[in-house]
This record gives structure tokens, sequence and C-alpha cells, in this order.
């Protein structure tokens, strides 16, 4: 088990030789572009009544309260940068060994990055639908309208019902293409890396095992331990930004000897 002072050699060395890496984040890989996760001590969920708020019946009893209590997440969202564990997956991606980035994150900071082939598990915070007629909606202007005080609740430009963005909350299922993309890519993958979250929410969480069960390696980056330590074959306990500054810096070609004087 290596500690964050030397970043691990064994975790950088998997990464070095595997040829189809799906990487698994979690919100512990954007935390450290200003995004709070959910269960660290100043989490999302150490507001109690986060997860009344996150939820379906929560959302159809009282939209405007379910936008109350989002809004400083999303307007935190909208201001985030991607970071240096994003930017290491997008390298990655440039030397041919990304099968694929399957993230819990709505926040869209992936594809910014630049990763091409990102499955969005609990689905993005950027569009959304009608919760009566299904209209979609792109839902930056509405969050704009929400924080000029236009509206608690933005309504359908169709039939004027609640609009909703389109993150999976609890009660509801996963959306079934990112799902299937997500298992598929796992079932190829030589190396799973698990980048920033605890592992405790499932289904999610059944794809660092499922990827094990398939021949993969795992390796896991995260502040505190997860119950899937002892399956990994390598586990950095640090932060994110540290081991993608080290990464990254191994992974990089040398710069080129200078000419024999
Ligand atoms: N570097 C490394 N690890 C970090 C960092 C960091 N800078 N910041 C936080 N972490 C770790 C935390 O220690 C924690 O173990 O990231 C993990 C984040 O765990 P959670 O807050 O549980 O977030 P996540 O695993 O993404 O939760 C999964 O739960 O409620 C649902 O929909 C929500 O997608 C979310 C899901
Ligand atoms: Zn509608």
């Amino acid at each position: 088990m290596a500690r964050m002072n030397d970043p691990s050699e064994s975790a950088i060395s998997l990464i070095r030789t595997a040829r189809r890496i799906v990487a698994f984040s979690g919100a512990g890989i954007s935390t450290e572009a200003g995004i709070p996760d959910f269960r660290s001590p100043r989490g999302v969920y150490s507001n109690s009544d986060a997860v009344e708020w996150l939820s379906a019946s929560g959302f159809r009893r009282d939209p405007a309260a379910f936008y109350r209590a989002s809004m400083d997440l999303f307007s935190t969202i909208a201001r985030a940068e991607p970071t240096d564990a994003h930017r290491l997956l997008v390298r990655l991606e440039e030397m041919g060994k990304v099968e694929a980035v399957v993230t819990q994150n709505i926040d869209g900071l992936h594809a910014a990055a630049g990763s091409s082939k990102v499955y969005e598990l609990h689905g993005t915070w950027r569009t959304g639908r009608c919760s009566e007629c299904g209209a979609f909606h792109n839902m930056l202007p509405l969050y704009d309208r929400i924080l000029q005080g236009g509206t608690d609740a933005p309504a359908c430009c169709l039939c004027s019902a609640p609009v909703r963005p389109d993150i999976v909350l609890f009660e509801e299922l996963l959306p079934v293409e990112a799902w299937q993309g997500a298992v598929e890519a796992v079932g190829r993958c030589d190396l799973m890396l698990v980048l920033g979250s605890s592992l405790v929410v499932y289904p999610a969480a059944e794809l660092p095992m499922m990827a094990v069960s398939a021949g993969a390696k795992l390796v896991i980056v995260n502040l505190e331990e997860t119950s899937y330590d002892r399956a990994a074959a390598a586990v950095v306990h640090g932060r994110l930004g540290e081991f993608a500054r080290a990464a990254l810096a191994a992974l990089s070609p040398a710069p080129p000897a200078p000419p024999a004087s």
C-alpha cells in the first residue's frame, strides 16, 4: 500500500503497461475543481436533508425546494474547470490506452477536458426534460433565470409543467445506454482505474469487481480507504491532483537529449 509522499510506482507502472483502461470516476476527481463531493465531512450530504431533495419523490413534491437546495451545487459546477486528474485521462486517451471513462459525476468535466468516450451513469446537469411531457430543455439558461429570481422552478416551454435536469435522482434507474456501454467497456478492459469514489453506491460500485472478474487489474486512487482496496493491485491513498501530476510526468516522453556539442 503506497503512500502519497511517493506516488505509487506500481499504480503508475500498471497504467504504463495497460492497453485498455476503463477509468471510473467519482466526486473526488472534481473536488480540486471546487465541487464538493458527497460523503466527505464537508460534502453535499453533510446537509442532512440533501438526500430528500435529490430524490424523485422530493422533486415531484416540491420542485422549487429541489432547485433552492441544488442551485449552489449547479452554480459551483458552472464555474468549475477540469483538474489535472481529468487531464491525465485525456493524456492516456492520446496514448491510445483508454477504452472508456465511466463517471458517476454530473458535472461534465471529463468531456470539457477532452475525453471522447464518457459514460455518465448518473446523468448530467447540462440538459433537462419536462417532468410531464418529456420535452428536451437546455438547462443553463434556466439556471440563470432561477439565479436572477425570474423563477423558483423552470416551467416547460410546451406544457408549463416543472422542468428537471437529466440527473439520476434517488429512487430512479440509471440511463440504460450509459450502463450498457459501461458494462461492455468493463468487460474488455485490462485495467480498471478508480479515481475519487467511495464505491458505496450501487449498481455503479459493482463495476470494479466486474472488471476484476473479467481478468482486469484494479488500481484505486482515493483519499480514503474503500471496501475494494483489498481487491486492488495498487492502492494510492492521497490527493488525485498530486497523483495525476506525478503520473503525467512519469508517462510523458522524456525531453530530447541536447545535441552533442
Ligand atoms: N483526491 C482523492 N480522493 C478524493 C479527493 C481528492 N482530491 N477529494 C475527495 N476524495 C475522495 C473522498 O475521500 C471520497 O472517498 O473521493 C470520494 C468521494 O466519495 P463520495 O463523496 O461518496 O462520492 P461518489 O463516490 O462519487 O458518490 C457516488 O453517490 O449520492 C450519490 O449520485 C451521487 O454520484 C454520487 C454517488
Ligand atoms: Zn412539458
